[in-house]
């Protein structure tokens, strides 16, 4: 590890440099030593050697290299969290010289040069008025956040009784129980249920009428709701659902007349997945809430943070000490190396014209996808907003683990893929060129042949 042949070590010397290493050298491959000690989330990890996962030992652009050299298009963002690709040298540098000046200083009750900079360079592009920033650390506690902000809001303006979320159907928002409570659960999720709390949900994306119904419910029971919470355009993790910008301005509408708050969940759809900086833009929505994590330093660091508008915010504001106060903060909310890559992420993304490629891959992928897959048997459907885009399979029977298995075909064929269920999502850097888009498809493509040309038989491979 330090270049010294261990082999030539005096494990007795203690001023031998290669003494270290030689002791205590785990052995094993990279597969066995990982299992051996790290647990993996959403995986099971009685399975995990057998599935041949890949352990990253570096990246270069858009390519991650496992421990054995092999390099990998990184078709999912490293989940969907990476816009500009990996190693990105401004990026880098912003890390480094932020690491020189402080790593972390904590924002409860004191400020930060760099996050106030952050602050305020997001301010004027986030589709929130007046905002006001509490960040955090992952997707779900910017949530989580929204959640307790919503709920204590109207206990603030001492308006009663509105204790209730609307959450849609397929919603996906986190994993803590709050944001637990908000998904619409799934075999994933349904042992934790007694610990979540009731909402009232109506359909998703996936039924026409969501919109209606929604709108309908809002109206039905706006004295008792405190917010509506939706993820604009795209329910990722159900599988890539899509919804027209104006069924969700409609619902966006209904909750402006309900009086009731509306929170955005732009975890995966913003900073340009979808083509815009956010996905509300598209829909002419200015929540009163807006989440953000995931892509907000390009993939390099945990962030995320909850959008507060200036009647949120406001609402907030009292005597030192007093029941107002939001009595809520993490740790590492606000972390000065993370708000750092995400002030120089925001910088590129505008200088780079980075939405400008978003929007050319997106239309390139569109013409692929649809001459490739489009009523191909094997594939039920094919959802694309942007470069968020979801596959989905069409299995003749339950069981046959299609989705693994056309997503190992693709690793085997050096484009990293993974699955949400029988849905392919493909979900580049935001900076992919035309080759490597032509790259991802001929992937899917060769695994789709191989897996369904089978019949669907075979070794599951993953
Ligand atoms: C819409 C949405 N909200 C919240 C989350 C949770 O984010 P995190 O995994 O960073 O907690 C996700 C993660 O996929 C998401 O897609």
């Amino acid at each position: 590890m330090n270049g010294t042949d261990p082999s030539e070590s005096d494990p007795t010397d203690p001023t031998d440099p290669g003494r270290a290493d030689a002791a205590a050298q785990p052995a094993g491959t990279w597969v066995e030593r990982d299992a051996a000690v790290v647990w993996h989330g959403f995986t099971q990890m009685g399975a995990y050697v057998e599935s041949a996962p890949l352990v990253i030992d570096r990246a270069e652009g858009r390519e991650l290299i496992d421990a054995d050299g092999r390099r990998y298009l990184d078709a999912i963002s490293s989940l969907w969290v990476n816009t500009l690709g990996h190693g990105v040298p401004e990026l880098n540098a912003a890390l480094a010289a932020q690491a020189a000046k402080v790593a972390h200083s904590t924002m409860l009750g004191n400020g930060n040069t760099v996050v106030v900079e952050l602050a305020e360079a997001l301010a004027p592009v986030v589709p929130v008025d007046d905002p006001h920033f509490l960040f955090a650390a992952d997707g779900a506690v910017a949530v989580e956040q929204a959640l307790k902000i919503a709920y204590q809001y109207w206990v603030n303006r001492g308006v009663e009784g509105r204790t209730r979320f609307l959450a849609l159907g397929d919603a996906y928002h986190g994993d803590t129980i709050g944001s637990l409570s908000l998904g619409d659960g799934g075999v994933f999720s349904a042992v934790f249920e007694p610990l979540c709390f009731p909402v009232i949900r109506t359909p998703g994306y996936a039924d026409p009428g969501w919109a209606a119904k929604a709108c309908a419910t809002i109206d039905a029971h706006a004295d008792e709701l405190a917010a509506v919470v939706l993820e604009p355009l795209v329910q990722g993790a159900s599988g890539m659902l899509c919804a027209s910008a104006s069924d969700v301005r409609q619902v966006g509408e209904a909750c402006r007349q309900a009086g009731v708050l509306v929170v955005c969940d732009e975890v995966a759809t913003g900073f340009g997945r979808t083509g815009t900086l956010f996905a509300s833009e598209q829909c002419g929505l200015r929540p009163d809430l807006l989440c953000l994590g995931k892509g907000i330093t390009g993939g390099y660091l945990a962030m995320s943070a909850t959008v507060a508008s200036g009647d949120v915010f406001g609402a907030f504001l009292g005597p030192d000490l007093g029941p107002l106060t939001f009595y809520h903060g993490h740790s590492y909310g606000g972390n000065a190396l993370a708000a750092a890559v995400a002030l120089e992420h925001l910088r590129l993304i505008e200088s780079w014209d980075v939405l400008a490629n978003v929007r050319a891959r997106a239309e390139q992928l569109a013409v692929l996808l649809d001459e490739r897959f489009a009523g191909r048997a094997g594939v039920r459907a094919v959802r694309q907003r942007g470069l968020m885009v979801g596959v989905e399979l069409d299995p003749p029977e339950p069981g046959l683990r299609w989705g693994r298995r056309v997503c190992a075909g693709a690793v085997s064929r050096g484009v990293l893929l993974r699955p949400l269920g029988d849905v392919v999502v493909l979900m580049p850097p935001l900076t992919i060129t035309g080759d490597e888009v032509v790259r991802m498809v001929d992937a899917l493509d060769g695994a789709l042949d191989e897996v369904t040309g089978s019949g669907g038989g075979g070794a599951p491979g993953a």
